[in-house]
């Protein structure tokens, strides 16, 4: 796929399309997509109908890909985790998981790849449910499955590029108990997530959180909506940070200097030779800036989600020369505009220092949240939670290579170990500070 996607650059900046009843538009720069995603986001916001992803899968409710006049009521409410009282608590929630990841790979360092997709999962659960995730790993591992298999059915059916047969008698839909079948199996798994979280709240036991402060007092209390929503956070937020920090599993055994690099600078922030060694906080971030331009190179090394799901003309636009017609579907790839840099293949950190101080900021000249009226909602939520947990790594851990392994394959729908590393601790110094740090957060 992402070979594929890699080879429309030699197309230009854009790629037209005609697939199904609608015309598709891959955009493959930063210019067009800041052009028509960014400046022209009153116009470009729509989402394409679906019918197999967002109908039959999603019961019409996974935000992602809600057409405009459902998802308005979601966005708004999805906000305030982004801003406010309720971003703060989502910080904490990341302080605490991380240690947790610490003392995790601590006493199981062989399953750094199972540690890391609790850490992000738990951080966006703790936020949005107001407690700590109780889930056994059979239950992380069925509510990956859900995320996999929404993943894959994007962009891969006939019925999705043509909506129209989505009209013809149901007895007909031969595709239809398949998918209604998926989709089922979703929700009872989303419910599964939501009941507790639910009770919880009832029962006055939850603390300052997203489903307790703002979603059960909006005056909607829809239940099916809610728990949808939900689900759609959890997921959306644990997902993409599992595989990001896998991401960084790999760089850390394929550019051992570039690990170094950041490691060095964190001691000399946090405990080089004379300073007293602590574990790295937020309130480092702007002493940090080779670790910044890391996770942003880590992000573009290998972009999580290499397509952006389709955003839909609502008006007649004319750009560079073209006429699009109402219902063109705006698609960014990711995986072409990544590469549109000196060496892209390579993983260079630097590329990001360019004096301007923006390598702190991730969907600076990056477009792997998406853009426009439908930017991730969770990106600035990303920052920290990536900061916190690599800092925190590569100050007190060593990851070395463990067996054969190609670094075009991350493997992130493995259910075992994606590619084989060796995470053991740095000295017992800084087990001694991980204990020490755990205990400090009552984890131990
Ligand atoms: C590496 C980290 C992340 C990446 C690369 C990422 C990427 C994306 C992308 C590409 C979209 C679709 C945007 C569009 O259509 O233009 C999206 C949507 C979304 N993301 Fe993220 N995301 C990340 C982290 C998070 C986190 C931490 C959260 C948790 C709060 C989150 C929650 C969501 C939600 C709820 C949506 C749907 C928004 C809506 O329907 O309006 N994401 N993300």
């Amino acid at each position: 796929m992402d070979s594929y996607l890699l080879s429309l650059r030699i197309f230009g900046e854009m790629t037209t399309l005609h697939m199904g009843s609608h015309l598709w538009v891959v955009i493959n720069s930063d210019r067009v997509a800041s052009e028509i995603i960014s400046k022209r986001a009153t116009i470009t916001s729509e989402r394409a109908h679906m019918p197999i992803s967002s109908d039959l899968i999603s019961n019409g409710k996974r935000s992602v890909l809600q057409r405009s006049a459902t998802w308005s009521e979601g966005r708004r409410l999805m906000r305030p985790l982004l801003t406010g009282p309720l971003a703060k608590t989502f910080v904490k929630w990341q302080d605490l998981e991380s240690a947790q990841l610490l003392l995790s790979c601590l006493q199981s360092p062989e399953k750094w790849y199972l540690h890391h997709s609790r850490y992000a999962t738990a951080a966006t659960y703790g936020v949005v449910a107001g407690h700590r995730l109780n889930k056994s790993e059979e239950e992380l591992a069925e509510y990956r499955k859900v995320t996999k298999e929404f993943l894959a059915s994007l962009f891969n059916t006939t019925v999705d590029f043509f909506p129209i047969l989505s009209r013809i008698p149901r007895p007909l839909q031969l595709w239809r108990q398949q998918w209604e079948a998926v989709g089922l199996s979703h929700r009872r798994i989303f419910k599964k997530c939501w009941g507790p979280i639910k009770e919880k709240v009832e029962e006055g036991l939850a603390g300052d959180s997203w489903v307790r402060d703002v979603l059960l007092k909006s005056d909607k209390g829809r239940e099916e909506e809610a728990l949808y929503l939900t689900n759609s956070v959890i997921s959306a937020g644990g997902d993409n940070i599992r595989m990001t920090l896998n991401t960084f599993a790999m760089v850390s055994i394929h550019y051992p200097q570039a690990f170094q690099k950041c490691r060095q600078e964190i001691d000399e922030v946090c405990g080089g030779r004379g300073v007293r060694l602590r574990l790295p906080g937020l309130e480092d971030i702007s002493s940090m800036p080779c670790l910044c331009a890391f996770i942003k190179e880590l992000l573009r090394w290998r972009p999580v989600v290499p397509l952006i799901p389709p955003h839909q003309l609502t008006e007649e636009l004319k750009y560079a020369g073209f006429v699009f017609s109402v219902q063109t579907n705006f698609v960014i790839n990711t995986v072409a505009i990544c590469a549109d840099c000196e060496q892209p293949e390579k993983f260079l950190p630097e590329r990001w220092l360019d004096g301007s101080g923006n390598e702190a900021i991730l969907t600076h000249r990056f477009w792997g949240f998406g853009g426009g009226r439908r930017v991730c909602i969770g990106y600035k939520a990303a920052q920290p939670a990536l900061f916190l947990a690599l800092s925190r790594l590569i100050c007190c851990f060593d990851f070395e290579l463990n067996g054969n392994y190609d670094s075009k394959r991350l493997n992130h729908g493995s259910t075992t170990e994606p590619f084989p590393v060796r995470v053991s601790k740095r000295s017992s110094t800084h087990e001694h500070l991980i204990w020490k740090e755990g205990a400090a957060r009552g984890l131990c």
